[in-house]
């Protein structure tokens, strides 16, 4: 007979949550580990746990001299962005998921996930990772713990959290935590030789269960499917959790910007994935914008809520950046560059010969040679890319020179204007202003972008991405967009709600914006618009600004003509454009609200005539 496996957690006697010990005691239970780590989120568990990485080769050390205290992962090639596909929302009615989300029957999947989980840790250790979203301590914060099975996922967590024994003591016996498994899935029998980066090939399951607030991650050790603080906690779990109390999870970077005379205005913006949220935080102001400054909080998440002055006020909830490494150079993106220049993991980046990293991008020429994130030999003529395009890099935001004094501010920063934008090589003008609220729902709702390759699937399609959530939301979506026409009419100083696009492309598919730095240009006239100190013309979309209301001093050669370019709204290109939100509305009757319907027939009728 097997003796019946007992684990022994060894909790550290700081560890006096009742439901943190017997669930985790449970967890040992059905994954059956070799043994257990508590992790504590020190510099000494950071350095053990990446020295055993690079002894087991998960991990290289880079040049110390080029690249000091940092580190490259190449991931397993089948497992290199978040899997949308595999991701599920289980209520306990599917229509409360709604249809933009994959559903399954709690009950059944709980069935699934006890298979795979059953045994899974084999061979493995176990580690409890016990983390903040949000200051530690903050009213606004959300303590996790995060089990998981990969040393990777541990020191990821370490800069992408507040991961910190201190999290035990404001748990204290009775605290509540959002409880989140992990599991790269792939045992190791007794002997077996481990591989760089394992998962299993045939299962993946990225699972919340939104009503009991738990997370079940299962085969992927990559982003989103894997740092569970990040999309299933602070966005698909936090939504729920803020459509029930009254604010919002949401996937935006959030800035400052100081003008000349010192004024400064916060605004948050939403695009999908690999859209420019990491750019646009940091952006560099061009010389003709001298005395302005542009201050970071956040750049992929924030969490929004109503405060007594009547104002909304943003968070980041993370603690460090997660970002896409092609297109980013110093002329792009200088500020992410300086961030990363030590204490950072790159994941699937080129290799420099002299051990430091590359990615398509980085520089105007190519090295002549590299050694690919598969670990190929490489060269300018191979035909391949050297870096995956969701290649990716992870340090702690404290490294972003652009970083706002008030990031970790519990109380948030106010808001005066929510943008959103996808990427549209036509159809929607460089930026349009909402005429009121509820329009400002209708644009984000309506949202489109082409698809990136942050996640897998096709690259290229335009798909509705309704405030850059769709991946992301933790129910049904029309209920989501009641929310925010519901919360926003509550709140005396509403933000503005603007519309963007940097992606309109020419005859021969250029990008006719020079977006990044200059999109300053575009940031200004938006926050004299949200002071009331900058003009607009009125068309059928909103208010857009006309030649003579952007600052040109710098960049006198996109003259009007070039303005008209990305500008224009075509009749033709907009009649197909609200097909389109037809489709989207369709599959979301059952309980859209009905302003939004409205306003789809008043954008046709006013188009058309
Ligand atoms: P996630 O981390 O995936 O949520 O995405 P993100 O929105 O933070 O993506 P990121 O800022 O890293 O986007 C990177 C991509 O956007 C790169 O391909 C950039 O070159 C491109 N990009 C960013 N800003 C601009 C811009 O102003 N114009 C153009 N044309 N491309 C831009
Ligand atoms: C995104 O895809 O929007 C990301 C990267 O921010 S991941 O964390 O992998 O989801
Ligand atoms: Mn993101």
């Amino acid at each position: 007979m097997n003796q019946p496996y007992v684990p022994h957690i060894a909790a550290p006697d700081a560890v006096r949550n009742l439901r943190a010990l017997e669930w985790v005691a449970e967890i040992a239970e059905l994954t059956k580990p070799d043994r257990i780590v508590w992790c504590d989120g020190s510099q000494a568990e950071y350095d053990r746990l990446t020295g055993e990485m690079v002894a087991s080769g998960t991990l290289r050390r880079l040049n110390p001299e080029k690249r000091p205290n940092s580190f490259l992962a190449w991931s397993d090639p089948t497992d290199v962005a978040r899997m949308e596909d595999r991701t599920f929302i289980c209520t306990q009615r599917k229509e409360d998921a709604g249809p933009t989300n994959n559903w399954t029957d709690p009950a059944e999947m709980r069935v699934t996930l006890a298979k795979l989980f059953d045994g899974c840790m084999r061979g493995r250790t176990m580690y409890v990772v016990p983390f903040s979203m949000g200051p530690l301590g903050s009213h606004i914060a959300q303590i996790g713990i995060e089990i998981t099975d990969s040393p990777y996922v541990v020191v990821s967590m370490h800069m992408m959290t507040r991961v910190s024994p201190r999290v035990w003591e404001l748990l204290g016996a009775e605290g509540r935590f959002v409880p989140c498994i992990h599991s790269v899935g792939a045992p190791l029998a007794p002997g077996q030789k481990d591989v760089p980066w394992p998962c299993n090939k045939e299962h993946k399951y990225i699972v919340h269960f939104p009503e009991t607030r738990e997370i079940w991650s299962f085969g992927s050790g990559y982003g989103g499917n894997a740092l569970l603080g990040k999309k299933c906690l602070a966005l698909r779990i936090a939504s729920y959790m803020g459509r029930d109390e009254g604010w919002f999870a949401e996937h935006m970077l959030i800035l400052g910007v100081t003008s000349p005379a010192g004024e400064k205005t916060y605004v948050t913006a939403a695009f999908p994935s690999a859209c420019g949220k990491t750019n646009f935080a940091m952006l560099v102001p061009p010389p003709a914008f001298a005395g302005w400054k542009v201050t970071t909080i956040g750049e992929d998440i924030a969490w929004i809520k109503p405060g007594k002055d009547g104002r909304l006020h943003a968070i980041n909830p993370e603690a460090g950046l997660f970002g896409v490494a092609p297109g980013t150079s110093m002329k792009t993106n200088p500020n992410c560059m300086l961030a990363i220049r030590e204490n950072t993991i790159f994941t699937n980046v080129a290799l420099t010969d002299d051990g430091d990293v590359w990615w398509e991008g980085m520089t105007d020429e190519k090295p002549a040679h590299l050694t690919d994130w598969q670990g190929n030999s490489w060269t300018p003529d191979s035909g391949r890319l050297a870096a995956h395009p969701n290649s990716r890099f992870t340090c702690s935001a404290r490294q972003v020179p652009s970083i706002d004094p008030d990031w970790e501010n519990p109380n948030g920063v106010p808001i005066s204007a929510f943008i959103f934008g996808g990427r549209r090589s036509n159809t929607v003008p460089l930026v349009v202003e909402a005429f009121s609220w509820t329009d400002g729902v209708y644009m984000a709702a309506t949202m489109g972008s082409e698809t990136t390759a942050a996640a897998t699937g096709k690259v290229g399609v335009v798909r509705r991405d309704p405030f850059a959530m769709i991946p992301f939301c933790g129910y049904n979506m029309a209920d989501y967009f009641g929310h925010w026409l519901k919360l926003g009419w509550s709140v005396p100083r509403r933000p503005h709600v603007f519309q963007v696009n940097w992606f309109r492309t020419d005859a021969n598919g250029k990008f006719i914006w020079p977006g990044f730095g200059e999109n300053m240009r575009v940031l200004k006239w938006i926050v004299d618009r949200c002071r009331g100190r900058a003009s607009a013309v009125e068309t059928p979309l909103g208010w857009v600004p006309d030649y003579a209301d952007i600052e040109w001093t710098g960049l006198e050669k996109f003259g009007p003509e070039q303005f008209r370019a990305v500008t224009s709204i075509k009749h033709d290109e907009w009649e197909a454009e609200l097909a389109s939100h037809d489709e989207l509305f369709e599959r979301l009757k059952d309980r859209l609200p009905r302003q939004l319907q409205l306003r789809r027939q008043m954008l046709h009728l006013d188009l058309g005539a």
